[in-house]
């Protein structure tokens, strides 16, 4: 915007007319719970059991890999790299997501979410938790390595799983059989539902307690509404779980993350190529910069384009500390407890 004259400046924003924030878009609190499928209620049993598969590199046919190697409570539950190291120590292409809230994904305000529909990875590209945890088991750079075929993986760890005395008696309290390949992804999945933090400081001021956030904070949060980040990351997630291209390298159209528990998650982005949260501001400060100019008349060449929705973007230096003091209140101490041991007897979130 500063390059164009006022008058060009009026003609530009006239022609951005903003839309009104969608209704799905209004900041919200989280439910204190996850919603689970009718088909997988949890139990204090059930989600037990999918802790410590969770934990147990048994599932990956290596036997070197657990979930918890690439998601650890230590890192908010992703694993502190820009991106994971596979089993051929080759780098995976994207950053871990955390799992903290994972139950929630596809929540946005005033519509109810089916947790059979819940959108996973940054590309949308799986629905619901249960589905999710066929990808990594099967996938070679993951959990798979070069033992096994894909298809053979996952009976595979069923069977590992069901050699071992104490995760077959585990498995018929809780399911009434031994494992198989449904109940497996539904005791991890009922494991990864629990890992909520409904009681930040935000929650709390948004549920009614206007004390919960100080003046700065407050004046935070006013930043990033005029900011226009709700646009997208709005409702109880702070995300509206919808593909966008915010002007990264590689040009890749990904949902938007929550930016809840920043904090513990660092770094950012798909790629993890942003490594503080003033970082991410600083690149939305230039982007708003940009973003009038290549919307307007730049090179509209480039696929994909960038986002409509970026012509809310209107963020400055001077509001970076108030704007990191809100998005602090959207980070809570969560559950960070490590199992002793795993059935297995292997080391404990994996040898790597
Ligand atoms: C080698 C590292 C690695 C291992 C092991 C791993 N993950 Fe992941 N996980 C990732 C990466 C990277 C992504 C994002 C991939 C993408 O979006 O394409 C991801 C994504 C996810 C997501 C989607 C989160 C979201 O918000 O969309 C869930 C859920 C998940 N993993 C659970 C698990 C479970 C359960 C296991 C064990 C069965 C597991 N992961 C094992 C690296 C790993
Ligand atoms: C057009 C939609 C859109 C708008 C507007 C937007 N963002 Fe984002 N944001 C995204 C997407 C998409 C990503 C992920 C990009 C990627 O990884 O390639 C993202 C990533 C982030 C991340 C990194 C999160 C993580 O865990 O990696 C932060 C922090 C962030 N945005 C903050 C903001 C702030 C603050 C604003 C307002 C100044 C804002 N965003 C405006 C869509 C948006």
């Amino acid at each position: 915007m500063k390059f164009i004259s006022p008058l060009l400046c009026a003609a530009a924003l006239a022609a951005a007319a903003p839309e009104p924030l969608p209704p799905e878009m209004q900041l919200a609190a989280l439910p204190a719970r996850a919603p689970e499928p009718a088909d997988n209620p949890a139990t204090p049993a059930k989600i037990a059991l999918g802790r410590l598969l969770f934990f147990d590199p048994i599932l990956s046919a290596t036997k070197t890999v657990a979930c918890a190697t690439c998601h650890h409570p230590e890192h908010g539950w992703t694993d502190g790299r820009a991106v994971p190291v596979g089993t051929d120590l080759t780098l995976l292409t994207r950053n871990a997501p955390s799992l903290l809230n994972v139950g929630f994904n596809g929540l946005v305000a005033g519509v109810k979410l089916d947790p059979r529909d819940a959108p996973m990875f940054f590309d949308n590209r799986v629905q619901s938790l249960e589905a999710q945890v066929l990808v990594p088991l099967r996938m070679r750079e993951e959990m798979r390595g070069e033992v096994c075929a894909e298809a053979d993986a996952l009976p595979q760890a069923v069977a590992r799983v069901n050699a071992i005395a104490t995760y077959r008696e585990q498995f018929r309290a809780v399911f009434a059989e031994d494992a198989t390949a449904q109940n497996l992804p539904r005791a991890l999945a009922a494991f990864e539902r629990s890992l909520v933090t409904p009681e930040t400081a935000f929650d709390r001021f948004i549920r009614g307690d206007t004390s919960a956030l100080n003046a700065e904070q407050q004046r935070g949060l006013k930043v990033f509404q005029d900011a226009g980040c709700t646009h997208c990351h709005g409702g109880p997630m702070l995300s509206d779980y919808k593909p966008h291209f915010i002007g990264l390298a590689d040009r890749i159209v990904l949902r938007t993350p929550t930016l809840r528990q920043l904090r513990h998650t660092a770094p950012y982005m798909h790629d993890g190529s942003v490594r503080t949260i003033r970082d991410t501001l600083i690149f939305y400060e230039a982007l708003s910069d940009a973003v009038s100019e290549t919307l307007d008349g730049g090179d509209t060449t480039l696929q994909p384009p960038l986002d409509p929705l970026l012509r809310h973007l209107d963020l400055r230096a001077d509001d970076f500390p108030a704007l990191e003091a809100f998005l602090d209140t959207l980070s809570t101490d969560y559950d960070r407890s490590v199992p002793a041991n795993v059935p297995s007897g292997l080391q404990v979130a994996g040898a790597r």
